[in-house]
């Protein structure tokens, strides 16, 4: 068995059903079901035998010690976080909860159980700590992407807090030898992606005529990849990567915020066109920027191509105009995730 944490969140439910098309093992999924924790999006899964979910919270170093105890993974996946740069401006109290403190919880609980494991046990076992670019701060235009030896300087509550879980997943590695292995990737999109982030928030607000809101000027770059492709590239790191190193994980694709807001109008304005036949390009507004914007993020995947044989299966243009069909194609799953029938559905399971 393995455990996952966060596994009912965007990338966490992705790599659960990925992972359940390539493998019959067993895996337990361990989230708090926060606002961007769904289980509707594992609800292929209701039938499967080998999967397990537990409504818990990694803060809980109790609970996680009972189900240590009891399930004896052999691996765990870490996705279990606060992830929203734009939240963590305004209330950076719960990513120093769930990202540093939560981080903490379970390491020390990974720890007590990895000690007394069997030596063979003990050979298999991994903690894949999952992470991203953004620890490493901004990059100008002319500097070259970002390398696993870059300086971390990370810019916003976020950042920082995930920059301080990597610090102690490195720590709990050279210090109590846990076999720790760390990703770093870049912005990802795909099925299931909470309306908040740039691509299903412009999808869903253009459907619905309403501005397109793309701040300051619109040139930040992010490197975008396929969520699937960060899915296999997990994978990859669990079976094959070397402890105590960290991988990058990138798409190749540099694009600008507007040029993304703009394929996104551009593949709807064919897909679903406006009533009034004009173009979703005349939705897009300029806004007030966010404060401490990180003008560029871009990531050399050199050593995970190298050592471990991965590279991005997806394009930029094949992967978004997916994940725009998807969108389109699962109006169910979006009117619950807009009208609060989720949030309903949670306090009437989960009070
Ligand atoms: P998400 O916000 O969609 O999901 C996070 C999940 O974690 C939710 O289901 C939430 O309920 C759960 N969670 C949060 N705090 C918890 C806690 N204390 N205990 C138990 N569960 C908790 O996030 P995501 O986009 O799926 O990101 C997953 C991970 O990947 C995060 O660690 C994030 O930093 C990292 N990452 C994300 C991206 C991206 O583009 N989305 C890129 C690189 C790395
Ligand atoms: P986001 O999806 O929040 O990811 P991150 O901040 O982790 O990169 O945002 C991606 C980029 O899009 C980022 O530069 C901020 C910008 N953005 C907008 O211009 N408008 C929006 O409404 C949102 C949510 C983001």
């Amino acid at each position: 068995m393995i455990f996952v944490t966060g596994g009912a969140g965007f990338i966490g439910s992705n790599f659960i059903l990925n992972w359940f098309q390539h493998k019959n093992e067993p895996l337990l999924n361990i989230d708090a079901l926060f606002y961007a924790g769904n289980l509707e999006n594992l609800q292929s899964l209701k039938n499967n035998p080998h999967y397990y979910f537990v409504h818990g919270n990694i803060n809980n170093t109790e609970l996680l010690n009972d189900l240590f105890k009891i399930h004896r993974p052999r691996a765990l996946v870490h996705f279990a976080a606060q992830s929203h740069v734009d939240r963590s401006i305004h209330s950076p109290n719960e990513f120093i909860e769930s990202n540093i403190l939560g981080t903490f919880s379970l390491l020390e609980s990974t720890r007590l159980y990895y000690q007394n494991l069997n030596p063979t046990e003990k050979e298999q076992f991994r903690f894949l700590h999952v992470s991203t670019d953004e620890v490493y701060g901004s990059l100008n235009l002319n500097d070259p992407p970002f390398t696993e030896n870059n300086r971390f300087q990370p810019n916003s509550p976020y950042s920082a807090s995930k920059a301080a879980s990597d610090h102690l997943a490195r720590a709990w590695f050279h210090t109590y030898h846990l076999p720790v292995l760390t990703s770093n990737c870049s912005n990802n999109y795909g099925y299931f992606q909470f309306p908040e982030k740039l691509i299903p928030l412009m999808i869903l607000n253009a459907l619905k005529g309403e501005k397109l809101p793309v701040y300051g000027d619109g040139k930040q770059i992010r490197d975008w990849l396929f969520v699937l492709d960060h899915c296999n590239a997990l994978l990859n790191i669990l079976e094959k990567g070397v402890l105590g190193e960290t991988y990058n994980i990138g798409g190749e694709a540099e694009k600008t915020n507007l040029e993304v807001v703009e394929k996104i109008a551009l593949i709807l304005d064919e897909l679903m066109p406006r009533k009034d036949k004009q173009s979703y390009l005349r939705q897009i507004k300029f806004i007030t920027d966010r404060p401490g914007h990180d003008r560029r993020y871009a990531m050399d995947i050199t050593k995970i191509k190298k050592e471990l044989d991965w590279q991005p299966q997806e394009n930029f243009e094949s992967g978004l105009k997916k994940t725009i069909e998807w969108y389109l194609n699962h109006p169910s799953w979006v009117e619950n995730i807009q009208n609060g029938n989720y949030q309903e559905w949670l306090k009437k399971h989960y009070s």
